[in-house]
């Protein structure tokens, strides 16, 4: 593959640049932790061949038709949002993404997120850090348990499902879900049960979105939507910020429509330092770490590099999101 030239707009595990370069390809990386800017991404993928990309990066119509010579590109992620599929698509560049090994590293966070506002874990160690922690008191602090409540999934794919196995195992939580399909394996596995919509919102103790970030999901849950959900519960979001309204979330928890939230993707990305939910009592917010973890992001590369290798040595992307791709 000596004169296969792949752009990687960010600095990545080193699995995968090792395994593009075992088979000759010619590797140009972006050596800085920051974003790329777009004009140095868009110079740079117009003198190669093929794109891994992660989620800062804007492939939009504008990119796509500048760079529609492009024969593949390979997001490290799952969630491509930041890609015009449709534009992709009608261009016929394929898109591939790095499924499966993130889910345990997410479905963890959001785990750890539920626990940590039901808690309010992260107000209280910051108690200690501004010297406000002076003594024991019976009747402050309290937190809820989450012992046979219900979780409520919004989009049960994999990470939806390793979330659920989780609150099942270690609470005996009572799972509920809404997807655009049922998931049966769930049903049969979790006693998971498909609800609509608005019955999600009225019976979950905890709802937690783990859907993809698309036209008809950005922005879903609102203030309407919030004001459907029980004064105590708990919402968590580790999938995209888009799919939240932070104003209605912000308003939403200061009027007590709901009680807690868990956040590890914010709207926007980066959250200010300045942002009200930072000193929320029942709040705990992270900065998009989900798949940060060694194996996890270890997973991605490789994943990345081998939908690059598959497509040129036997044409096919094991991990496609566009199969409809015009040519
Ligand atoms: C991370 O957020 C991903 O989509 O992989």
């Amino acid at each position: 593959m000596k004169d296969i030239k792949v752009f990687v707009s960010s600095i990545l595990p080193v699995i995968g640049i090792d395994m593009l370069r075992k088979e000759n390809f010619n590797v140009v990386t972006w050596n800085d932790k920051t974003p790329i800017p777009q004009d140095i991404l868009i110079k740079n993928a117009k003198e190669c061949d093929a794109l891994i990309c992660t989620l800062t990066a804007k492939i939009d119509a504008a990119f796509l038709n500048e760079c529609s010579h492009l024969e593949i590109i390979s997001q490290f992620g799952v969630g491509y949002d930041n890609i015009d599929i449709n534009e992709a698509t009608k261009l016929g560049i394929p898109v591939g993404n790095t499924p499966g090994v993130l889910t345990d590293a997410t479905a963890d966070v959001a785990f750890g997120l539920m626990i940590a506002a039901s808690r309010k874990m992260f107000f209280m160690h910051k108690k200690i850090e501004k010297d406000e922690w002076k003594h024991f008191t019976p009747t402050s602090n309290l937190g809820i348990e989450l012992k046979n409540k219900t979780l409520g999934i919004f989009g049960l794919g994999r990470i939806g499902n390793e979330m659920a196995k989780r609150c099942k195992g270690a609470y005996n939580m009572n799972i509920i879900y809404h997807n655009r399909n049922k998931n049966t394996e769930a049903e049969q596995l979790l006693d998971a049960k498909y609800v609509s919509f608005d019955d999600l919102l009225a019976q979950s103790d905890v709802l937690s979105v783990h859907s993809v970030s698309s036209n008809e999901t950005k922005g879903i849950f609102n203030k309407a939507v919030f004001n459907k959900m029980k004064p105590t519960a708990i919402f968590i979001n580790t999938s995209r910020g888009a799919l939240h309204n932070e104003e209605d979330l912000i308003e939403a928890l200061t009027a007590g429509r709901i009680w807690g939230a868990g956040l590890d993707v914010t709207n926007p990305e980066p959250m200010h330092k300045n942002n009200p939910l930072l000193n929320m009592e029942n709040v705990a917010v992270l900065p998009h770490i989900g798949s940060a973890t060694v194996e996890a992001r270890n997973g991605m590369s490789r994943l990345a590099a081998e939908n690059i290798i598959e497509f040129y040595k036997n044409n096919r992307v094991p991990n496609l999101v566009n199969p409809q791709k015009a040519t």
